[in-house]
């Protein structure tokens, strides 16, 4: 049996931007997507039928990880042909080598936290071990790269690499199609994040297309917006490298009012985003694809982190308490 693992992620900095070569910054969180491969000798056993288990030609796979309500479900296909690409990529073939995959860990599938991309890192990563591929990390990305864009349509590839590598990390697309920048960030200490679900299920593919067309609707307006995400870059590494968190949240704060004037928020984000400002939130901005999913929150002190989740909560929202730059 091989096992392997992928972490959650958030992003801090430029989301969708970043499919346009703008600098971005993300970092892994402290769950992880675990996925285990058997190989099975003889006749496969059929999916169990539980929301989320699948079969295809040669490999069933069934998936315990913690979810949104009708999150598996709304993402059957694209999880579907997720796996199959991480086969392809990885070069295994299940019709010669028939297999059974388990999905788990603590990370919640939903919108905003990679879990796309964690999945495939974790199938990669068993499949390696189980196979003896001898796959590095450089590998290990590449095929969760293909494998994530059944999800996300054209991604970026700042999911499968902050899943892959974990850390903090500041991450530049390649738009020539070279090598994508991708540096480790190293700060003082770990912060505390808020991460606030609104339990509602999203579509990356169509949040990433939606911007495209506006963009190409209104190139001036659109231009002015990306000019002000890459200059705000810049001021969040630094501000990061010198440790001013009164800044870096400022920084969220404007990144979050770019993130609407692109039409990626949500009001349930707007929401959130409003709660945990109110609640003494250094900074709060939506993270990830948008329109529904997560939004991230920069509490360093604990009251604070425990004030704002608990202010989530009681307004019916789910929240994640954890940390960044570990
Ligand atoms: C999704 O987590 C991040 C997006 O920027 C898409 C991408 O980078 O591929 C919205």
């Amino acid at each position: 049996m091989g096992k392997g693992s992928g972490y959650g992620k958030v992003i801090l900095f430029n989301e969708h931007f970043v499919v346009y070569g703008i600098p971005s910054v993300a970092s892994a969180i402290n769950s992880t997507t675990v996925a285990t491969v058997e190989r099975v000798k003889g006749q496969l056993p059929a999916p169990s039928g539980k929301e989320g288990s699948m079969a295809g030609d040669g490999w069933v796979m069934e998936d315990e990880r913690p979810a949104n309500p009708g999150y598996k479900a709304e993402k059957f296909p694209q999880q579907k042909k997720s796996i199959e690409l991480v086969f392809q990529a990885a070069g295994v073939d299940p019709r010669k080598n028939p297999l059974k995959i388990l999905l788990g860990g603590d990370l919640i599938a939903v919108g905003g936290v990679g879990a796309s991309a964690a999945v495939c890192v974790s199938v990669a990563r068993a499949l390696n071990e189980e196979f003896k591929l001898d796959f590095d990390d450089k590998k290990i990305n590449e095929i969760a790269f293909i494998g994530d864009s059944a999800y996300a349509g054209t991604p970026s590839g700042i999911d499968n690499t902050a899943s892959t590598y974990g850390g903090l990390l500041w991450f530049v697309k390649n738009l020539q199609g070279g090598p994508n920048t991708m540096e480790q960030l190293k700060i003082k200490e770990p912060l505390r994040i808020v991460m606030g679900n609104t339990l509602l299920t999203t579509n990356t593919e169509a949040a990433v297309a939606g911007v495209r067309k506006r963009k190409a609707g209104q190139p001036e307006k659109y231009e002015a917006i990306f000019a002000k995400a890459r200059e705000l870059a810049g001021k969040a590494r630094a501000a990061l490298d010198r440790y001013d968190v009164a800044e870096v949240g400022r920084l969220m704060d404007e990144n979050h009012y770019l993130l609407q004037q692109i039409e990626v928020s949500h009001p349930m984000l707007d929401e959130l985003v409003g709660i945990a400002r109110k609640n003494g939130a250094a900074g709060a901005k939506m993270a990830g694809g948008g329109l529904g999913g997560y939004m991230v929150a920069l509490t360093p002190e604990k009251a604070t982190q425990e004030k704002v989740a608990a202010a989530m909560e009681k307004a019916g929202f789910k929240a994640l308490k954890t940390t960044i730059g570990v």
